[in-house]
């Protein structure tokens, strides 16, 4: 999703922008600008379509010099991919970069044009700078300027802008998508996340919504909603334990899949104490509130949500408490009754995914007795907006496919659900068994991992396929359904997953010698049952490729392709067969050619609705 990168300083800015471009890459986006104010006073452009690389080249051919600047990557929504729609937008003197949607950009389109204005692009994001503008003309002041244009806009924005004649400053915005400043010493810097300023500084405030700030060399100032000054805190992020290079990987996602035994590990981290689980790491009024939760309704999206769905068979098997499940943008335009008690539960890795945050906005309306946010980004809207938190410790995830955060979720619905089940069903020798098999899991996941070589042979079978398949029973439904994702998302192999006792009410249909069948078949009460649906699968010449128990009795024949697993508890298994479908779908991509970080339409942080 787009990004944005602004700074303010006493030496040349464009490479600082630049280098923030580059780190916002994995957040996907189709083309990147920059603008700069230079010594003479002009307010200097460069914009290309494709990749930050097309960007620099043209920088490199004609540089941008100056000490102040805005810089973006797009993601489009209004508009296709191109030069004139990229961003910074210019008018006049001003150029301004904005992540989020004006959603009354029509009807000031149609104001401004008829005071004279003429559009170039086919943007929202137009219409502001052009706002901006004819405010100007009365204030002679950049930030009274925004100051009245915002109260014109409706919807969502993160924005920043400059004026030539105000070389030293920078104002931005901030309603409903996210902006940190970073903070240095003579210089100053804005970004929509903390992560494109790394290189610059480890001090950021984060602007809350309605928040409009002033940036200069020596200082900032922010005003809050209602424009009276405000002081944020200054946060200190840890710049060595968050390393976000690949490293020696290839990719990142090949990293965070193998980062996983250490990720997971952190996450248990400090939360588990004599074979229980600490509650108050999601709160000091955690247990308070979980004595009285008598259902739980859990909201997400994508990778998310599959998390999410695999908590319900958690929190309705393990705690005894009902639970549903839904996707936010469903959830957000529906109408239903809310039971008393029932506490509110959002997962997100990012924490800024527009129809999660909408939906617990919403909630928080409806009378749900707490909210409770999972999430992997502790600065995050959703984070700040909840009662109470848990977080994930995956660190960074920059390939869009979601890996490390997936599993670390999982992770942390184990802990809701056994901090939950207390006051329910679950006694203290099945917490204990819990906590036994969460010590153990790091180390299954090494041995699961060592298993790669068989995985990269097995994905040759898919990769001139144009269609697969994926099944599981159980709390394994989920797990097979973030497989398909993940094979869909960066090999683009139409992949669907089912319930595999579902197969025979249709999907059967489909299956022939060219239809991969991918089972996940842990030794557990179910293996009789999908060992059935698989029969019928191969009475059909379909093909199959089992990650199984190595205790469940299967042995490879034409046909039947199999990878067998270390033993794993019933509980703990969705999170461990997660870990050879990712590594599955990465093999695929790779002998497709895929952009296996940055899949093609695809953007990290889905900050629109
Ligand atoms: C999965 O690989 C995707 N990146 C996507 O489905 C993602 O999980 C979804 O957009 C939700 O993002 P969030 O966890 O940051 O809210």
């Amino acid at each position: 999703m787009c990004g944005i990168v602004g700074a303010v300083a006493q030496r040349e800015v464009s490479a600082i922008l630049l280098e923030g471009l580059h780190r916002l890459e994995y957040r996907g986006y189709d083309s990147a600008g920059m603008a700069v104010i230079s010594e003479s006073g002009a307010n200097d452009c460069r914009k290309r379509v494709g990749k930050v690389a097309e960007l620099q080249r043209a920088l490199e051919s004609q540089p941008l010099p100056g000490h102040t600047g805005v810089a973006h990557t797009r993601w489009a929504t209004h508009g296709e991919p191109s030069e004139r729609n990229a961003h910074p937008h210019l008018s006049g003197k001003l150029s301004l970069v904005h992540n989020g949607i004006i959603e009354n950009h029509e009807t000031l389109r149609k104001k401004l044009t008829a005071l004279g204005y003429q559009f170039v692009s086919a943007t929202d994001t137009e219409t502001i700078v052009h706002l901006i503008h004819h405010h100007y003309k009365q204030q002679r002041n950049l930030l009274g300027a925004v100051k009245l244009a915002v109260q014109e806009l409706e919807g969502a924005y993160g924005m920043a802008v400059i004026h030539a004649d105000e070389p030293d400053k920078l104002v931005c915005a901030r309603e409903g998508s996210p902006l940190v400043i970073g903070v240095g010493i003579g210089e100053n810097f804005i970004a929509s996340d903390q992560l494109a300023l790394r290189q610059v500084t480890d001090r950021f405030v984060y602007l809350e919504e309605g928040d409009i700030a002033e940036i200069c060399t020596g200082h900032y100032r922010i005003w809050d909603i209602n424009d009276v000054p405000t002081q944020r805190e200054i946060q200190r992020i840890d710049t060595v334990a968050e390393s976000a290079d690949k490293g020696s990987y290839r990719h990142y996602m090949l990293k965070e899949i193998y980062e996983q035994p250490h990720v997971v590990k952190r996450t248990l981290s400090g939360r588990l104490s004599g074979g229980k689980i600490l509650a108050e790491i999601m709160g000091s009024k955690a247990n308070d509130i979980f004595k009285s939760v008598s259902s739980v309704q859990i909201v997400a999206c994508g990778t998310s949500y599959h998390a999410g769905m695999v908590a319900k068979y958690w929190i309705e098997g393990i705690a005894g408490v009902p639970c549903r499940v839904e996707v936010a943008s469903e959830f957000r335009y529906r109408k239903f009754k809310v039971q008393d008690n029932t506490l509110f539960v959002t997962i997100s890795q990012s924490g800024e995914t527009a129809d999660t945050l909408a939906a617990l906005r919403l909630a928080k309306t409806l009378g749900y007795s707490a909210s409770l946010a999972v999430c992997n980004v502790a600065q995050s809207s959703l984070v700040r907006e909840s009662d109470l938190y848990l977080m994930t410790e995956a660190g960074p995830e920059i390939g869009v496919a979601s890996t490390k955060a997936f599993t670390t979720q999982l992770v942390a619905l184990l802990l809701l659900t056994v901090a939950l089940g207390r006051y329910h069903d679950l006694d203290e020798q099945q917490e204990a068994n819990i906590v036994q098999g969460l010590h153990g899991l790091p180390e299954l996941m090494h041995e699961t991992l060592a298993l790669d070589p068989a995985i990269k042979l097995m994905s040759e079978a898919f990769a001139d396929k144009h269609h697969a398949l994926f099944l599981g029973r159980g709390a394994q439904w989920p797990v097979a359904m973030e497989g398909a994702l993940k094979l869909k998302e960066i090999s683009y192999i139409h992949a669907e997953s089912y319930p595999a006792g579902e197969l025979k009410h249709g999907p059967l249909a489909l299956v022939d010698s060219n239809m991969p069948v991918v089972a996940i078949a842990p030794n557990d009460e179910l293996l009789e049952k999908l060992k059935s649906n698989l029969q019928e699968v191969q009475a059909r010449g379909g093909q199959l490729f089992v990650f199984c128990d190595k205790s469940a009795g299967f042995s490879a024949a034409p046909g039947l392709d199999l990878i067998a697993l270390p033993h794993v508890s019933d509980i703990i298994a969705p999170i461990l067969y997660t870990l050879p479908l990712q590594l599955l779908s990465y093999h695929v991509a790779i002998l497709k050619g895929t952009d296996v970080d940055q899949p093609r339409n695809l953007a990290k942080s889905v900050t629109v609705e």
